[in-house]
């Protein structure tokens, strides 16, 4: 059992072979934190680890310990009001204006498996021997709230899922002005924390800093998780590097507002907790309910920023990840968007979506402009019909169409917004979010439906329900393109309006819910602006997420990148594009978009009519034959592109036999350096046939035969490394492909058997 409870110390002992975490219930009953790291051999009592040390200007608990403040011990759930000045998980507001709490351990539960969180993401398991856990139950007595903290130790993930569940067990109404998802305090604050920032167009950028006395944190106030600081920070040591060193990594199964954040008190311990945004945020609780916090997924490594990454995407990947779509190949897709823009008929999308069928893509995805009145974006959300001037015979008879050409049909919607001027709009102008009393706030031309409402639920279900149909779409594309203002809902009392936020995603989610249970074969991909909403959250739904609207290809390595630190590369949407880009106005080689694009959930955007029908076959055809190994590989970041003017990444299959690396050159160089790549995750003695796959071609039907190779042990190609020195570096025999600006080597690697 990976939860053992030492009844004499009052210790909880969790741990698998990748970590322990030890819980110790403190002479008050609350529950301290002891340590979270690497496994420690169990033991009746870890009580050296607990110290209660008298501190000047600490209040004690009680006169009964005279050296017992809650303010200089590890916490794993603190509350407002009590000795503890630092900050807080839990805050509630009582009916006589107080707010101080002091839950006490009341009991616990150790259960096989993981239970589910109704109407949230979570991670999973499928079997109960995949995960145990630990429910401690608290009560803060003068209330009656239950506090139930719990935490799922998985047997073969390096990660410990964190949630709570608040219940009014009282006679009179609380509400929940604060209440975090976990708290997890450190011993030391000698790290670095990397959060993941950016705006549109640049998502997730990973930036490290010391971490200082105070407060440090990453969060959204804007109704998603935005792409301004993504839910997820990894705190490591100043040592640890992409291959080694300790890391711990916070991301949050959220996609609302969120607060991840590090304190470092005056005695140098670190106190990491996130959950949903304090701010703005009220949740009555009348005697009798129960509130869950969205979950936060904990992980720990000794292996380096790659190692704490594949911790997540495994598990993000086969068990946050549902639906048939979590193991199937994703199709190779074509994307109407930066080719037509909301321009096209049923000519021009039957005739792109021909010459996609030739070159072998598998899904066709009409996106915004297929409805009615829908030329440009100041109109038309929110009705969601057909436009059958655009599209003779509507979705039924277009969805035919592409399905007689053999591939699979999909279609974008933006179902939580509507135009002003939409039947919808002057039907119920009261299902917008807005405070009564103000003009609306507008972005994008487009009002943010209120989906912490029912009705407007029951509404979006019921027209998507239509447009879905029967077999007639196979994929959605669901949009979300501007955040929340002026938040509130008609729907609530007064005293509710603290809900909203969070009642919002949970419609969100509900959904979502719904139209999965109804169409379990459609695969889902989320959007937001590109990537405003990519979390955690999204993927329980969604299993992939349009990572960026900027899809030149060297940007894209640094967003890919950067996203990449938490997310699974096959939930990464990312498309070969037309040059010049439509962001950026940069023009890259056809084969360096492939390149970058291939490491992510596969697709083109751009009028495929056009140019370069052969290296379309061709590189479609090589990405099916690789697909399943990008897809469910180990993906290693090897050469940072925010740190120079190379960089590389490559994945493994999970028994080493087979890799595919990818190393882009940004700049050209006059006499350029030599080069090497040092790979990573390959088994030292295995014989490697490396292939470069621009140089030689190789038919993507052939495996295993290919006309140029070069034969290494793993051991050299990851200590000594892979010469990637190109030809513009001085040979005279030079390579068209090592030319220029922005260019991509690919190499296939197979162990010799
Ligand atoms: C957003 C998305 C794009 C595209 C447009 C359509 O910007 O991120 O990919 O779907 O909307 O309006």
């Amino acid at each position: 059992m990976p939860v053992i409870f030492h009844s004499a110390s009052r210790t909880f002992h969790l741990f698998n072979p990748f970590y322990s975490y030890l819980i110790k219930l403190l002479p008050d009953g609350s529950p301290g934190q002891l340590y979270f790291g690497p496994p420690l051999t169990d033991r009746e009592d870890f009580d050296r680890l607990l110290e209660l040390r008298n501190r000047p200007l600490q209040v004690n608990c009680s006169p009964q310990w005279d050296c017992f403040s809650l303010d200089s011990v590890k916490l794993e759930y603190p509350c407002a009001g009590t000795t503890d000045f630092r900050r807080t998980a839990l805050e509630v507001s009582q009916p006589n204006g107080g707010r101080t709490l002091e839950p006490r351990y009341l009991r616990h539960e150790i259960t096989p498996g993981k239970p589910k969180l109704s109407g949230l993401p979570a991670t999973y398991v499928e079997e109960d021997s995949e995960a145990d856990t630990l429910t401690l139950v608290l009560l803060d007595e003068p209330t009656g709230l239950q506090v139930s903290l719990r935490y799922t130790v998985f047997a073969g993930h390096a990660a410990l899922a964190r949630s709570v569940e608040l219940e009014n067990t009282g006679a009179a109404p609380l509400t929940l002005t604060r209440a975090m998802s976990f708290c997890l305090d450190l011993p030391e604050s000698d790290y670095q924390w990397m959060e993941f920032i950016g705006g549109w167009g640049k998502e997730r950028t990973p930036v490290l800093r010391d971490l200082a006395p105070g407060v440090t944190s990453v969060e959204s106030v804007q109704g998603c998780s935005s792409a301004q600081e993504n839910p997820f920070v990894i705190l490591k040591r100043k040592e640890t590097t992409e291959f080694a060193g300790e890391a711990v990594g916070l991301s949050l199964v959220y996609s609302g507002n969120f607060l991840l954040q590090a304190q470092v008190d005056s005695w140098e311990t670190t106190r990491l907790m996130g959950g949903i945004h304090p701010e703005g945020f009220g949740w009555a609780l009348y005697p009798g309910e129960r509130f869950t916090t969205p979950e936060a997924v904990l992980a720990y490594t000794r292996s380096g920023l790659n190692g704490l990454s594949q911790t997540y995407h495994t598990l993000y990947r086969s068990r946050l990840v549902r639906g048939e779509w979590r193991d199937k190949p994703r199709p190779v897709l074509l994307n109407s968007w930066e080719a037509f823009y909301m321009d096209f008929d049923s000519k021009k999308i039957l005739s792109l979506a021909q010459s996609a069928a030739d070159f072998g893509v598998e899904l066709f995805v009409l996106d915004d402009g297929w409805f009615f009145p829908r030329n440009d974006d100041t109109q038309g959300l929110g009705d969601w019909v057909v436009d059958c001037g655009k599209l003779y015979g509507g979705i039924r008879y277009l969805s035919g169409q592409i399905h007689a050409m053999g591939m699979l049909f999909g279609l974008w919607f933006e179902p939580e917004m509507v135009s002003p001027n939409s039947r919808l709009y002057e039907n119920h102008p009261d299902w917008i979010v807005q405070t009564p009393g103000r003009q609306p706030g507008i972005g994008r031309n487009q009002y943010v439906l209120d989906l912490s409402r029912k009705d407007v639920e029951n509404y979006l279900f019921e027209r998507m329900e239509q447009i879905l149909g029967p077999g007639m779409v196979d994929y959605v594309k669901w949009d979300m393109n501007r955040c929340i203002t002026q938040p509130y809902s008609g729907a609530l009392p007064p005293h509710r309006q603290g809900e909203f936020y969070h009642r919002y995603i949970l419609g969100v989610y509900s959904l979502y819910e719904r139209l999965i249970a109804r169409f379990p074969h459609i695969l889902f991909e989320s959007c937001a602006s590109g990537g405003n909403r990519f979390d955690p959250g999204m993927l329980y739904y969604a299993p992939q997420a349009w990572c960026s609207d900027n899809t030149d290809a060297i940007a894209r390595l640094q967003i890919q990148y950067g996203t990449s630190y938490c997310y699974p590369i096959s939930s990464i949407g990312s498309h070969v594009s037309v040059c010049p880009n439509h962001q950026l106005s940069r023009t890259t080689p056809l084969y360096t978009r492939f390149g970058v694009a291939m490491f992510g959930a596969f697709g083109y955007e751009l009028d495929i009519r056009k140019v370069e029908e052969l290296e379309y076959k061709w590189q479609i055809g090589l990405f099916k034959h690789y697909r399943s190994l990008l897809q469910f590989g180990d993906f290693y970041r090897l050469k940072s592109p925010f740190e120079g003017n190379i960089a590389g990444w490559m994945v493994v299959s999970r028994d080493k036999t087979k890799a595919i690396v990818g190393e882009y050159k940004i700049l050209a160089q006059a006499n350029a350096p030599y080069r090497r790549l040092k790979l990573a995750g390959l088994k030292p003695d295995a014989l490697y046939s490396v292939v470069d796959f621009w140089n030689s071609r190789i038919p993507a039907s052939a495996s295993g035969k290919f006309n140029q190779r070069l034969d290494c042990y793993g051991d050299e190609l990851m200590q000594a490394g892979l010469v990637t020195t190109d030809n513009s570096s001085g040979n005279t025999s030079q390579t068209e492909l090592d030319q220029g600006d922005f260019t991509c080597k690919l190499f296939y690697l197979e162990a010799q058997p």
